[in-house]
């Protein structure tokens, strides 16, 4: 396994293998856990050469503090990339991923301004200046994107047909805890006390799919967060039943043929996200 994180290094290394390979690429912020690891490993399945990129990329925090607290852990990273039998392994630096200032602005319209648009402003538009860059170095055939992060999945598939970029975007189902939690590098953060209590997030998702067939959305959003927010260790920022494909809110459950319930939900300073297909 090769590890660099040289730019121009990468432009070589990538320009060779492409003349005869397929290319799958997964970017990370490392901390890597087996959600990542099921992405990577759906990549070397689908592609001749597996390239991870491991960047904690600022563009995309909105609150510093989450930003400086966001777990880096690139021994062992590295550790499991290269008993997976990864090809190639990005970790720039800062420098060589923004040698200048990014001032490029993108506009996902509607899907953009809700849940994580509406609450983590700018957030997307970082990831799309560092995803573009990604993308850019490495060249890849396919990028593999994981569904625990519903709306950044679908802002990249907008990316790529904004932009007309020849990249197949492969969406990866959200690997779970044996308790139902959520993979996430921030639940490395979590103190023993939240990391029991977490589990509900994924619990109250479940008990919704199962209620659906008896309730109105809108009592359904309001069951969500009041089930969560009865757990005195979590506060639900949003909890929305929205349109899978446009990711705007609905009224009734025929206002669309795929229908997803996404949540954020705080543990004191930690902020997770998770999801569930209800229809
Ligand atoms: P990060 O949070 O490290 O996630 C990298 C990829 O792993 C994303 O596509 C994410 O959806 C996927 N992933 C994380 N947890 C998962 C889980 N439990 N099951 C399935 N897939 C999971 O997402 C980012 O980094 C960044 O925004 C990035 C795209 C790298 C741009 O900086």
């Amino acid at each position: 396994m090769i590890i660099t994180n040289s730019t121009e290094h990468m432009q070589e290394l990538t320009a060779i293998v492409r003349k005869n390979k397929t290319i799958g690429f997964v970017p990370t912020m490392g901390a890597l856990h087996q959600g990542h690891l099921s992405l990577v490993k759906l990549a070397m399945e689908r592609c001749d050469f597996t390239v991870v990129s491991i960047f904690v990329n600022p563009k995309q925090f909105n609150n510093p503090e989450d930003f400086k607290n966001y777990p880096r852990t690139q021994e062992a990273d590295t550790n499991l990339l290269s008993e997976v039998g990864v090809n190639l392994v990005f970790i720039p630096s800062e420098k060589e991923i923004y040698p200048a200032p990014d001032t490029r602005v993108f506009d996902f319209g509607e899907t953009g301004n809700v849940m994580e648009g509406l609450h983590r402003p700018g957030h997307f538009n970082g990831v799309a200046q560092v995803v573009t860059r990604l993308f850019n170095i490495v060249n890849p055939t396919m990028a593999f994107f994981g569904e625990k992060d519903f709306q950044q999945l679908a802002i990249i598939k907008l990316l790529v047909d904004q932009i007309d970029l020849p990249i197949q975007i492969v969406s990866c189902p959200i690997v779970r805890e044996y308790d139902g939690l959520a993979m996430s590098s921030r639940n490395r953060l979590l103190n023993n006390n939240q990391r029991m209590h977490v589990p509900l997030i994924a619990r109250t998702l479940f008990e919704a799919k199962e209620k659906m067939e008896y309730v109105g959305v809108t009592d359904l959003s309001k069951w969500v967060k009041d089930t969560i927010d009865a757990d005195p260790e979590l506060k639900t920022e949003y909890a929305e039943i929205v349109n899978a494909k446009t990711l705007q809110p609905i009224i009734t459950w025929d206002d669309a043929n795929n229908i997803q319930l996404c949540v954020a939900v705080h543990a004191n300073t930690i902020r997770l996200i998770d999801n569930i297909r209800l229809k």
